[in-house]
C-alpha cells in the first residue's frame, strides 16, 4: 500500500488531486496540466515532487539545452514537457500503458506543433520490452515520485541500469513517506554514485543526483 484512491471530503486536504487541472509557469511559458484522478488515479494527477523538480531544472543547474532525455512514470508528463521547454533536443516521455492517451493530451496542449517532433511519449512499464529502448542511450533520466510501490523496485532499477551509460546523469524527485522507501536508495547505491542534492522543506520532497559507478578495469 503506497498511494490509494481517497474519499475527497474525507481527506479534504488532498482535494487539490481533484481539480480538473493545473497552472504552472515554467521556462517561460503558461503550462496546462489536466488531472483526472477518478478515471486513471494516480498516473493522472500532479505529484508535488514533480513541481519540485520542474522549479530545480529551471534553476539552471541541470543543463538541458541539446540534451536527449527519458522520463519514466511520467504521469501527467509535467517534468517531460517542462524538460522540453528548457530546450532538450529529444525527450521520451514513458509510463504504463494505461496511462498514455491521457499523458498524450497534455504533451499535445503544452508543446508547439513545430516542437512536437522532439517529443516521443511511449509505453514504458519498468523492466518490461527494454530493448525497445537504446541501452545507455540517455544523457539525462528523470523520475518524479516514481519511487512509491516497494515490488516495482527491482524493475525501476534494472529500467535505469538499462538506460543509462556511465555518463548519464539521473535526477529523482522523491516524498519519502515509508522507510521502505530508502530500500531503493539502498539498492541504487549498489550501482550507482547518490547524491541528496536538494531539499524542499515546505512539500518535503528530496531530489537524488545519480551517476552510474565505473565499472572497474583491472590491468
Ligand atoms: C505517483 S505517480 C507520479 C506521476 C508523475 N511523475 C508526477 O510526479 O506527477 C507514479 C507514476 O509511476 C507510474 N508507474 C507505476 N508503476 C509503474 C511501472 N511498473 N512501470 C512504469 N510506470 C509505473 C504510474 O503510472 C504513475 O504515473
Amino acid at each position: 500500500m503506497a498511494l490509494v484512491p481517497y474519499n475527497g471530503n474525507v481527506l479534504p486536504a488532498l482535494s487539490k488531486l481533484h481539480n480538473s487541472s493545473f497552472e504552472f509557469r515554467f521556462a517561460d511559458h503558461h503550462v496546462r496540466i489536466s488531472q483526472d484522478w477518478n478515471k486513471f488515479g494516480v498516473a493522472a494527477v500532479v505529484w508535488d515532487a514533480a513541481v519540485v523538480l520542474c522549479m530545480y531544472l529551471e534553476l539552471g543547474q541541470v543543463e538541458l539545452q541539446g540534451k536527449v532525455v527519458i522520463e519514466l512514470g511520467a504521469g501527467t508528463g509535467l517534468v517531460g514537457i517542462v524538460a522540453a521547454l528548457l530546450g532538450a533536443k529529444k525527450v521520451t516521455i514513458t509510463d504504463r500503458e494505461p496511462a498514455l492517451n491521457f499523458l498524450e493530451a497534455n504533451v499535445k496542449r503544452n508543446i508547439s506543433p513545430d516542437q512536437l517532433a522532439a517529443v516521443d511519449v511511449l509505453e514504458l512499464t519498468w523492466g518490461q520490452g527494454l530493448q525497445r529502448y537504446p541501452a545507455g542511450g540517455f544523457e539525462i533520466v528523470l523520475g518524479a515520485d516514481i519511487v512509491y510501490l516497494e515490488d516495482t523496485f527491482p524493475s525501476l532499477l534494472q529500467t535505469i541500469m538499462h538506460l543509462c551509460s556511465e555518463s548519464t546523469v539521473v535526477f529523482l524527485a522523491c516524498r519519502i513517506r515509508y522507510e521502505r522507501d530508502t530500500n531503493f536508495l539502498s539498492m541504487l547505491k549498489k550501482h550507482f554514485m547518490v547524491e541528496e542534492i536538494h531539499y524542499d522543506k515546505d512539500r518535503d520532497i528530496y531530489i537524488y543526483k545519480a551517476v552510474k559507478l565505473t565499472t572497474r578495469r583491472d590491468l
